[in-house]
């Protein structure tokens, strides 16, 4: 029996998936709105069984389709996010700000609690047009609907990402890897299945009014993600620290490309570390911990980018 009705935008994204199977699996119906059902539907219609998903086509600036949807779901989940910008609307501005301020202001409108998901660190960054953007949608949501939940993952990874998979592509390829400022920033990797359980839980649990800071089970630095990934796919590169002024002309040139390992504005987040803030309150406070390690984690598909694939003997 259908419990409620759950709304996600970006339902067909890497969290989005995971969100879909385990809402769908506790018996709540997942209505979908993505930008493009041709494209998205054969994603989307997988994860869950007949009956518990609706795939809806939506513009997200048409406010008048959004408060239909809004109007027949009972929790809106946003997941909608850019790593870069891309022609005059897709910015960080429009996707990241006011987005987000006009979901809240509906939500609020219609009485209907609203989750959204933010990221992890970015108080303290500086020239981070992605970071601000974030910031900024976070506070055009407290002004519209003080009890929605923010979520703030530190960097989330699984099969679906676009993170180690592309990492592991390039390893496999490059005998040289960079190390942005010497590959000491750290991080809390947090595996997808364990963000969509906090979401989960977030609805479930009706937990309210809080930022919430996600968090996996480990730190670690990127020079050690880097490693766990070469070792998960049986390889060994040279990782070179990149001096900083190289690195800005990489960058400079590799965000010209239509999906770019990094950007300009991407270096300048990797400055800083992306780990539980002093005073933060995370998925560990509300006993929702992080139950799956990076490296266990990874092994679990990173044998798609081994010689031999899943029989492959592994080197220690
Ligand atoms: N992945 C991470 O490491 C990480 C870390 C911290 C925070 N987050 C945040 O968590 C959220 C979900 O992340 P994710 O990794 O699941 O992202 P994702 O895989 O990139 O999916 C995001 C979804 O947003 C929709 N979308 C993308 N560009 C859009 C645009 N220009 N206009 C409208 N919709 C657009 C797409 O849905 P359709 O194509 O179906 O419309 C896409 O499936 C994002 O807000 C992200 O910033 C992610």
């Amino acid at each position: 029996m259908i419990r409620k009705k759950v709304l996600i935008f970006g339902a067909s994204g890497q969290i989005g998936r995971y969100c879909v199977r385990k809402f769908s699996k506790e018996n709540y119906k997942v209505i979908a709105a993505t930008r493009n059902k041709h494209q998205k539907a054969y994603l989307l219609k997988t994860q869950a069984p007949i009956g518990y998903l609706d795939i809806e086509e939506t513009n997200i600036f048409d406010q008048s389709k959004l408060e239909e949807l809004i109007i027949k779901s009972d929790i809106c989940i946003n997941l909608v996010g850019i790593l870069f910008e891309k022609g005059k609307k897709n910015t960080f501005k429009n996707i990241h700000t006011i987005f987000p301020k006009i979901l809240s202001s509906i939500c609020a409108k219609n009485n209907k609690k609203f989750i959204h998901i933010s990221a992890l660190g970015l108080d303290k960054v500086k020239n981070s047009k992605y970071a601000l953007s974030k910031i900024n949608g976070e506070i055009e949501i407290k002004k519209n609907l003080p009890n929605a939940v923010i979520l703030k993952p530190s960097i989330v990874y699984s099969v679906d990402d676009k993170f180690t998979t592309k990492f592991m592509s390039i390893l496999n390829l490059l005998p040289i890897f960079p190390l942005y400022y010497n590959g000491n920033t750290k991080f809390t990797p947090i595996h997808a299945t364990d963000v969509s359980d906090i979401i989960f839980n977030i609805v479930d649990k009706e937990i309210h009014s809080k930022d919430i800071e996600a968090i996996g089970p480990e730190i670690l630095t990127f020079k050690e993600i880097l490693e766990k990934l070469l070792k998960s796919i049986n390889k060994k590169r040279l990782l070179v620290p990149l001096p900083l002024f190289f690195a800005r002309i990489s960058a400079s040139i590799l965000q010209l490309f239509p999906s770019p390992l990094i950007t300009l504005d991407q270096l300048n987040l990797l400055k800083y570390d992306n780990i539980k803030t002093e005073n933060g309150i995370t998925n560990y406070d509300i006993n929702l911990p992080s139950k799956i390690y990076f490296e266990k984690g990874i092994n679990e598909y990173a044998y798609n980018w081994r010689e031999g694939g899943k029989f492959s003997i592994k080197e220690n």
